[in-house]
C-alpha cells in the first residue's frame, strides 16, 4: 500500500480545498454577473463523442476502457462536446441565446509536469445562437474579468486572440484542401514550442506539399497588414477582417484594450474552432495558458443536433492556482469556528452542551473539547481549531446563569449572561 496518490491526482488537504473553493466562488460570481447560468454533465461519456470532433491530441491522452456492457467509454477530458451533445439534444425548447457555464473535473493522460496535470477542474462558459461579434466580445470580457475579481490586472495577464475563420480562408486560397486545415491548426498550434522542421514534417503528414508547407508556417510571422495586403480583396478573408475590425472597437468600448491583444500566431489545438479563437497567458511568460477558448459553429450538427453557433472558453484551476500563489493573492483563512466552548471540568460538560447545540442551532460554528481536558489545553485546541471567540463554563459560571466570553482577537474578556448569549446578535 501507499499513501500518495496516483501521479498527476491530487489530494485536496483542507488548505488546498480553500483556494479551490475561493476559486469556484470567484467564478461562479462573475459567471452570474455576465448572466450564465449553471449546468453539470456526466464525468463519463461514449468514446466516439471525443474521437469525432476533438482532435488528435486529446484523443491520444483520453482515459478510455471497455465498461462492463462492451461500450467503448472515456473519462471526459473537456466539457465541450459534453455541452454541444446537452444542449443538441434540447436545443429546440431553449431560448437563445443560450448562456450556460460549468465546472466539471476533467481527465487527461498528460506527462504531469509544472501547470500540467491529469486531472483539473475547469470554467466553461459557453453561448449558444449567436454570430455577432459582440458575443465574441462577451466571452473574452467575462474571461479577462473573472481574473481582475482575483486581483490580477494588465501587468500581469494578457488575452491573446486571432481568427481560425481567417486562417482558414487564407490557407484554402493557397490550395490547400479543407480536409488537411484541422491538422495544419494542430501542427501551426506547436510553433512556438517546436522547431520549423518539426511543424514542416507535421504539414507536410497532413498532405500538404513541402513548398506549401513553408507557405503556411511563414503565416505564422505575418501581420495583420500583411495579410490584407495579399489576400485582402479574396471575399472571405475581407469578411473576417471586417469582423477583426469590430471586435477590437468593441473591446475597446468596453474599456479592455489593456487586456486584449491580436496574434495571428494563435490558432488553438482543439479541432473544432471555426472563428475567434483566444488563450489567456501570464504577462511574463512564466506559467503555461490559464484559459483557452473560441467559436465552433459546426460542433453542434457535428454530434446530431441543429446547426447553432457557439463559441466559450475553459479556464483551469492548476495554472490560475499557481499564478495567484506567485503573486500572493490567495486570501488569507479566516476563523474557522466562530465559537468554541471550555467546560472547566466535567460536570460542567452537560451546561456547555446546551451553549454549544444552542448557538448551533442559531447558525453559529461552534466547537468544543470532547475529553474535558485542562482549561489551558481547551484555549490551545479552540486556537488551533481557529475560533474567533471562546466562551468558559466553570461551576460558578454555571450556578449564576452566566459565562465568561473572551475575544481570541483582542484578549479582551467580559462576564455574559446566558440569555445574552444565546440571544445574541453576533
Ligand atoms: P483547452 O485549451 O484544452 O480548452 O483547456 C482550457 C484550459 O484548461 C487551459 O488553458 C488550461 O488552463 C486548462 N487545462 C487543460 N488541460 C489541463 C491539464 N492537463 N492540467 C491542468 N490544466 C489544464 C478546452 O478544453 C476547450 N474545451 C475550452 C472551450 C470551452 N472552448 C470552447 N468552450
Amino acid at each position: 500500500m501507499t499513501t500518495t496518490s496516483l501521479p498527476g491526482f491530487r489530494d485536496f488537504y483542507p488548505a488546498d480545498l480553500a483556494l479551490r473553493a475561493h476559486i469556484f466562488r470567484t467564478w461562479r460570481a462573475v459567471a452570474s454577473r455576465y448572466g450564465f447560468v449553471e449546468y453539470d454533465g456526466p464525468p463519463l461519456e461514449s468514446l466516439d463523442l471525443y474521437t469525432r470532433k476533438s482532435g488528435e491530441e486529446i484523443v491520444g491522452q483520453l482515459y478510455g476502457f471497455t465498461d462492463q456492457g462492451g461500450r467503448e467509454v472515456a473519462l471526459r477530458p473537456e466539457m465541450t462536446p459534453t455541452f454541444a451533445r446537452m444542449v443538441a439534444a434540447r436545443a429546440g425548447g431553449l431560448p437563445k441565446p443560450i448562456k450556460w457555464f460549468s465546472v466539471p473535473q476533467l481527465f487527461r493522460y498528460e506527462r504531469p509536469q509544472k501547470g500540467r496535470l491529469r486531472e483539473h477542474f475547469q470554467l466553461n462558459l459557453d453561448i449558444v445562437g449567436e454570430t455577432s461579434v459582440a458575443s465574441d466580445v462577451e466571452v473574452v470580457a467575462a474571461a479577462v474579468d473573472m481574473l481582475r475579481e482575483f486581483g490580477l490586472g494588465a501587468a500581469d495577464f494578457v488575452a491573446r486572440y486571432s481568427d481560425r475563420g481567417l486562417i482558414s480562408a487564407v490557407l484554402q486560397e493557397m490550395g490547400i484542401p479543407e480536409a488537411s486545415l484541422p491538422a495544419a491548426f494542430a501542427a501551426l498550434d506547436k510553433a512556438d514550442r517546436e522547431s520549423e522542421e518539426w511543424v514542416i514534417e507535421r504539414l507536410v503528414d497532413a498532405r500538404i506539399e513541402p513548398d506549401s508547407a513553408r507557405r503556411v508556417l511563414d503565416l505564422t510571422g505575418m501581420d495583420l497588414g500583411d495579410l490584407s495586403r495579399q489576400f485582402g480583396d479574396v471575399a472571405a478573408v475581407g469578411e473576417c477582417l471586417v469582423r477583426l475590425n469590430r471586435f477590437r472597437e468593441q473591446i475597446e468600448a468596453a474599456g479592455l484594450e489593456d487586456f486584449v491583444e491580436l496574434d495571428l500566431r494563435l490558432v488553438r489545438g482543439l479541432a473544432y474552432y471555426t472563428g475567434l479563437v483566444f488563450e489567456i497567458w501570464d504577462r511574463k511568460g512564466k506559467f503555461r495558458a490559464i484559459c483557452g477558448g473560441g467559436r465552433y459553429d459546426d460542433l453542434l450538427e457535428a454530434v446530431g443536433g441543429p446547426a447553432l453557433p457557439a463559441l466559450g472558453f475553459g479556464m483551469g484551476d492548476v495554472v490560475l492556482g499557481e499564478l495567484l500563489r506567485d503573486r500572493d493573492l490567495v486570501p488569507e483563512g479566516g476563523h474557522e469556528l466562530d465559537d468554541f466552548v471550555i467546560h472547566v471540568s466535567d460536570e460542567q460538560l452537560p451546561a456547555a452542551l446546551h451553549i454549544v447545540h444552542s448557538l448551533r442551532a442559531r447558525g453559529r460554528r461552534v466547537g468544543f473539547d470532547y475529553r474535558s481536558r485542562s482549561v489551558g489545553r481547551q484555549f490551545k485546541v479552540a486556537n488551533q481549531a481557529g475560533a474567533a471567540r471562546v466562551i468558559v463554563v466553570g461551576p460558578e459560571e454555571v450556578e449564576r446563569d452566566e459565562c465568561m466570553v473572551r475575544s481570541m482577537d483582542t484578549g479582551e474578556e467580559v462576564k455574559m449572561g446566558l440569555a445574552e448569549l444565546l440571544a445574541g446578535s453576533d
